[in-house]
């Protein structure tokens, strides 16, 4: 097997503190885009070794993985045995991340065959394993796969369900290879939590997101400054803990995360109803979505034109559902967990905990809102209301570690699976 030594500029200095991830490449056509999440976690600090199938090269050769990691390249064992490079490269790892996974490469680590490198390293590997798979769409739903891929999660791998999209060749279905940027964020967050287990993994989560438009017109609607980013905060978090993640956004116009289930929905009424569906089976519901609480009572279905008299049209509103209250009183599984978000700009906790009673939920999300708190910003500052009475306050910070305190109160309060 060729083996291209290139020697990164400056590839020595401070390497040792950087973190080590292995980036497994196996053979789909998906390889290139693997080139630019190594990319990625170079540009980042993390010092990459790739290790490719054999399959692998004949997308991406191994100069290229050479070139970009600075890394030796090599995919059997036969190579540098001295360095014992099959145990050492995966004993070394902080991360390995496999991007693609092809149907076989699943089927491998499922089973821990060991017939090259990457395989080897696999097994060897202590650290977090991520895996991201690509291939058909019949390939992913086979139970053989599904069945590789439930026993990989059990074993605490991170498997990002693959996005849908346009596949090789005419073929459209799930099956993608998740943008490169996102399967990076995946890393990043994995990296963060270090040896810590995906202690969600098993679990279904919905996380509702955005700001619903009620429309008046067909070019008019009544909406809300939310932007959806602790939506998409807590959806990441929890994909990179492991779970199942369904995420149900309302006109955020944010790339859909990797290993999240994106359902797009516009009107409170369709929030709901995607909502519902997605709960059947879920053991956790967050509603961070700005929920219009009322919407025009009549849909005019040509634009509204001014009048000669200079007077305006009244607009009649009506209520809409409170989906947050429906889902808590009625739990579509016993001890699914339900978590809400409360916007408030006055006495705020105070408002908080009436809300917190009202609405019936298990948490609930209290932050202050105005001009320039929160709406957009990538920090959110809150307090965690709990309906046992304990209150967790978030210190002001990234959206990201309020997501990671939501989870962390909602692991101990999950009904026990069965599993
Ligand atoms: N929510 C909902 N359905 C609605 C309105 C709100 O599910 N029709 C959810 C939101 O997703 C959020 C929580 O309820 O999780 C709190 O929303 P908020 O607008 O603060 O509460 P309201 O019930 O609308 O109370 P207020 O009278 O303060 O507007």
């Amino acid at each position: 097997m060729e083996v291209v030594r290139i020697r990164a500029r400056g590839a020595a200095v401070g390497a040792a503190a950087k973190p080590k991830v292995v980036l497994g490449v196996s053979g789909g056509i998906a390889a290139y885009k693997a080139c630019e999440l190594l990319r990625r976690l170079t540009e980042s600090g993390h010092d990459v070794r790739v290790v490719p199938t054999d399959s692998a090269l004949h997308f991406v050769g191994a100069a290229t993985w050479s070139a970009l990691s600075g890394h030796p390249v090599s995919t059997e064992v036969w190579d540098s045995v001295h360095e014992v490079p099959h145990v050492r490269i995966g004993q070394d790892a902080d991360l390995v991340v496999v991007a693609p996974a092809t149907a076989d490469m699943l089927a491998k680590a499922a089973h821990g065959l060991a017939d090259d490198l990457l395989t080897n390293t696999l097994l060897t590997a202590r650290c977090p394993v991520v895996f991201a798979p690509a291939m058909h769409t019949e390939m992913w739903e086979h139970p053989a796969t599904q069945e590789n891929v439930a026993t990989l999660r059990r074993r605490g791998a991170v498997v990002i369900e693959p996005a849908v999209g346009r596949l090789t060749g005419v073929d459209t279905g799930k099956g993608r290879l998740p943008d490169p940027g996102e399967i990076f964020e995946v890393c990043r967050r994995v990296l963060t939590r270090g040896a810590a287990a995906p202690d969600l993994a098993g679990r279904h989560v919905v996380v509702s997101a955005g700001g619903t438009r009620e429309p008046l017109d067909p070019v008019r609607y009544l909406g809300n400054r939310s932007s959806g980013k602790q939506g998409y905060a807590l959806a990441r978090a929890a994909a990179a803990r492991g779970a199942r993640v369904t995420l149900v956004e309302a006109n955020t116009g944010i790339p859909d995360p990797a290993g999240v289930d994106v359902v797009h929905v516009g009107t409170a009424l369709q929030l709901r109803e995607a909502v519902l569906k997605a709960v059947a089976d879920a053991d956790a519901v967050v509603m961070a979505a700005a929920v219009a609480d009322f919407r025009p009572a009549v849909y005019a279905s040509g634009k509204i034109k001014k009048k000669d008299d200079g007077g305006a049209p009244t607009v009649e509103l009506v209520r809409n559902p409170d989906i947050l209250a429906e889902l808590a009183a009625e739990r579509a599984l016993p001890g699914q967990v339900v978590v809400g978000f409360a916007a408030e700009t006055d006495d705020v906790l105070a408002n908080g905990r009436e809300k917190l009673r009202r609405k019936g939920c298990d948490l609930l999300v209290v932050n202050e809102v105005g001009e320039r708190k929160t709406f957009g910003s990538e920090e959110n500052e809150a307090v965690v209301l709990a309906s046992d009475g304990a209150e967790t306050p978030v210190p002001y910070g990234p959206k990201e570690a309020l997501a990671e305190t939501v989870w962390d109160l909602v692991l101990p309060r999950l009904r026990a699976t069965t599993s």
